[in-house]
């Protein structure tokens, strides 16, 4: 561990003792709420990992207080999701839910979390509504909303001259939302999306789409898809040779995590987010060694969501010296925090989402690459949040 690290565990511990000593040694229990099966079951596991590291940097214990964790699959399926998460709140009392990838289950978490008064922090899923109109003092968000990345991307494509587009995605919260992002940054530049093509979560038939992104011959193709899903779209668009003519866009989801899947089929795609694997700072750099000593493969996105859940979760508990009782100054303290991320330093919108650089990056062998910002501080206008 650097000794910068192992200095802010010390501090923690001599900080927190006193507290944790006044409270008994009873654990905080922290619910993970991921996908470990189906098509999401990579960015759950990396998002459990950040999470970990972070703590574990920490001397496993936050605030001077020992972790426990409770751990649901939520495979990626909003019908089970409600079912799910009560079983971390009622059953296992958790004190902090930490959850989900997928915007459909992670709005039932946010429902349940809003009625029970359960602490949530959203490590990846991106629907608006959680910190729009759902918006609570209890509910932050370590990772973006599907209009951030999609934004940028389309301001970038307006700017390369793209004026026809074409969107194709799963047909949920998440993809509606990021096709709509994308059509709104285009617009800006003087481009339209000319269709949108949509399939069923988590069906991966592309094969009717492919001809009919290649019938229209726009001058770009816009996906959000993500883990295996967009494992597979990549490859079958470069398989039907499409990469040659028609440049494929997308939020980084459709090129993180998923590299070494891809291969040649993703060389040079350019695509919009919050992350990039080369980041040339202290901070990404330490970060990506740790996890790779840790768990033996590269980190990703997912992974950087994860461990940033975890610092903003320590935010709060710090400032309440562990006492979970202090409701009021974990929630307010969680909301002030200034993260230093290995995506570089973030904070959070009154509603509870990162305020953050999109970066535009290229895929080059196993890297994502940054190549620039395509969006400096975006802010989500988290329109329908009162709080
Ligand atoms: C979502 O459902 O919000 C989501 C899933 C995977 C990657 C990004 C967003």
């Amino acid at each position: 561990m650097p000794l910068a690290h192992r200095l802010t565990a010390l501090a923690a511990a001599l900080c927190c003792a006193a507290a944790a000593n006044a409270q008994g040694s009873a654990p905080i229990k922290i619910g993970l709420m991921l996908p470990a099966t189906g098509t999401y079951a990579g960015l759950g596991a990396a998002i459990e990992n950040g999470f970990r590291l972070y703590v574990q940097e920490q001397g496993g214990k936050l605030a001077g207080r020992e972790i426990q964790y409770f751990k649901v699959d939520d495979e990626s399926e909003p019908a089970k999701a409600t079912d799910n998460v009560n079983k971390l709140i009622k059953r296992d009392n958790v004190d902090v839910l930490v959850g989900t990838v997928h915007s459909g289950v992670a709005l039932a978490m946010a429902k349940a979390a809003k009625d029970n008064n359960t602490l949530l922090i959203v490590p990846n899923a991106g629907a608006g509504d959680i910190t729009g109109p759902m918006c609570a003092p209890n509910i932050v968000r370590s990772s973006f909303t599907n209009w951030q990345p999609a934004y940028a991307m389309g301001l970038i494509a307006g700017q390369k001259g793209v004026k026809r587009a074409i969107t194709i995605t799963h047909s949920y919260a998440a993809g509606s939302e990021s096709t709509k992002g994308f059509a709104e940054g285009l617009e800006k530049g003087g481009g339209k999306v000319i269709k949108d093509l949509t399939l069923p979560f988590p069906g991966v038939e592309f094969q009717a789409l492919l001809t009919e992104i290649a019938a229209q011959k726009p001058d770009a193709a816009y996906a959000f898809f993500a883990g295996a899903a967009a494992v597979k779209f990549v490859r079958d668009y470069a398989a039907a040779g499409l990469n040659k003519t028609i440049p494929l866009y997308g939020p980084g989801f459709l090129t993180d995590g998923t590299l070494e899947a891809q291969g040649a089929a993703a060389q040079g795609m350019l695509t919009a987010l919050h992350y990039a694997d080369n980041l040339d700072t202290p901070r990404n750099q330490a970060f990506r060694k740790a996890y790779a000593l840790a768990y033996k493969s590269n980190a990703d996105v997912y992974a950087v969501q994860g461990y940033d859940a975890a610092q903003i979760l320590n935010a709060g508990l710090m400032a309440a010296k562990g006492d979970l009782a202090k409701r009021d100054v974990i929630t307010a303290a969680m909301r002030k925090v200034t993260v230093d991320s290995p995506r570089g330093k973030f904070t959070l919108s009154a509603a509870g989402n990162p305020v953050q650089d999109i970066y535009l990056r290229e895929v080059k062998g196993l890297n994502n690459e940054y190549r620039s910002v395509a969006a400096k501080a975006l802010a989500d206008p988290a329109r329908g949040c009162k709080m």
